[in-house]
């Protein structure tokens, strides 16, 4: 029996936060029966196991931004850091950073996306950066895209901001500001796209930012001519076709054979605290257990038409991208976003400002070390299952 998997098994009275620990030594054994290639990871249940995880320490991560870093900005409970996925049918392989970068070596990995991507490209340098002495390591935060080089290994683990993954008005050297309304180029990828070409490992995402509004600004024209000049369309309608110019663009322009590509589905939010039952919750403010009760499906609001129309159309592509089914897992964690242990404008919240967190909570992101890192241990499942 694999010595790492010990766990703890836990019983949630959902109705108030009490825990009962009903055992600790769980049979491990009956996840083992399928090898992680042959079993859908997506598929499980959150379990409660302090021996293993967090993967690593808030305070312990150099490279960690303070955006991220919920411990640090104040949140008072901890238990967020201890559950660890399981998947149904087998056990995925523990995460070492030193085996990753083998395998990555002389390689470049690069997540594109919006900020949610960011997360976790925060969480794998937080993941792997302990392996590497400091003179081996550095990031460039001010870069475009984002650089973590690892030169022991020759790696670079990239983020590229893209919210649309096509051209839009918040790219650099715009404002990336939440509050814009952006405007998009519905069939202009190139010019984004010649940066992605030589990565070895591309892992997309695209949902925040479609749905903040019901249509999307749509660009008639060239942004030389300014981005006065738009039509509104309904956002499934636009989000299908971008997704397809996105598609196009990848079986023409990528080597399949090198590049081994992915795309993670929607990141859910947790803005409706009636969605878990809690009449007297403010969105994901105050939520400290995740959502454990999995005799009815889960409603947290996610536009599951965008995720259709993802996974949709990367199966029809004529090259292999893997779908990263993250959605489902991630609604559970309710509890897992920075609520209003977060920095704005430079500054932590003041505690009037914590004290509305109807305004001021963020339930989109998520906290470091945290969620992200179970993302990461599933793509890590991929890497190093598949050569
Ligand atoms: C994603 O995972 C969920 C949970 O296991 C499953 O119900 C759903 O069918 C999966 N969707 C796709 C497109 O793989
Ligand atoms: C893990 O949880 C158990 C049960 O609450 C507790 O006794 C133990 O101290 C915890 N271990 C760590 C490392 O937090
Ligand atoms: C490092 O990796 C890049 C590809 O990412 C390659 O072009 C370069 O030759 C490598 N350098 C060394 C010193 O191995």
């Amino acid at each position: 029996m694999n010595a790492s998997l010990h766990c703890i098994s836990v019983l949630v009275m959902v109705t108030f936060l009490s825990i009962s620990f009903v055992g600790c030594l769980k049979n491990d054994k009956k996840y083992h029966r399928n090898k992680v290639e042959e079993c859908d990871i997506f598929a499980g249940e959150w379990v409660l196991d302090n021996k293993t995880h967090p993967l690593y320490k808030e305070d312990e991560c150099e490279f960690l931004s303070q955006w991220s870093a919920c411990l640090k900005n104040g949140r008072p409970d901890s238990l967020y850091l201890n559950w660890r996925w399981q998947p149904r049918e087998c056990s995925l392989p523990k995460f070492k950073a030193k085996h990753l970068l083998k395998k990555l070596k002389g390689k470049k990995l690069m997540f594109v996306g919006d900020s949610i991507h960011n997360n976790q490209w925060q969480s794998l340098v937080c993941l792997v950066e302990s392996a590497v002495s400091p003179s081996q390591k550095s990031v460039d935060y001010s870069g475009y895209p984002q650089v973590f080089r690892i030169k022991k290994y020759n790696v670079t683990i990239e983020f590229y901001w893209a919210p649309y993954l096509v051209e839009s008005s918040v790219d650099p050297p715009k404002f990336r500001d939440g509050k814009t309304t952006a405007v998009i180029m519905a069939e202009s990828i190139a010019k984004h796209g010649n940066n992605w070409k030589d990565a070895d490992y591309l892992i997309f995402d695209s949902y925040a930012w479609w749905i903040k509004h019901p249509t999307v600004r749509v660009l008639q024209g060239s942004f030389e001519e300014g981005d006065t000049k738009y039509v509104e369309i309904e956002r499934h309608i636009i989000f299908e076709k971008v997704l397809r110019t996105w598609a196009n663009w990848v079986e023409e322009n990528i080597d399949h054979k090198r590049t081994s590509i992915f795309f993670s589905s929607a990141s859910p939010q947790h803005y409706r605290s009636l969605d878990w039952n809690n009449p007297n919750g403010v969105n994901c403010a105050s939520e400290t257990t995740p959502i454990l009760s999995t005799s009815m499906p889960i409603n947290v609001g996610t536009d599951r038409q965008i995720f259709s129309i993802a996974a949709d159309v990367i199966r029809s592509m004529k090259v292999k991208v893997h779908f990263l089914n993250i959605t489902s897992l991630s609604e559970y964690r309710k509890e897992a976003h920075p609520s209003v242990y977060i920095i704005q404008d430079g500054k932590l919240l003041t505690p009037k400002q914590k004290s509305n967190p109807a305004k001021y909570a963020d339930c989109v992101h998520w906290c470091i070390p945290g969620l992200p890192d179970t993302w990461n241990e599933l793509l890590y499942a991929y890497i190093v299952t598949h050569s």
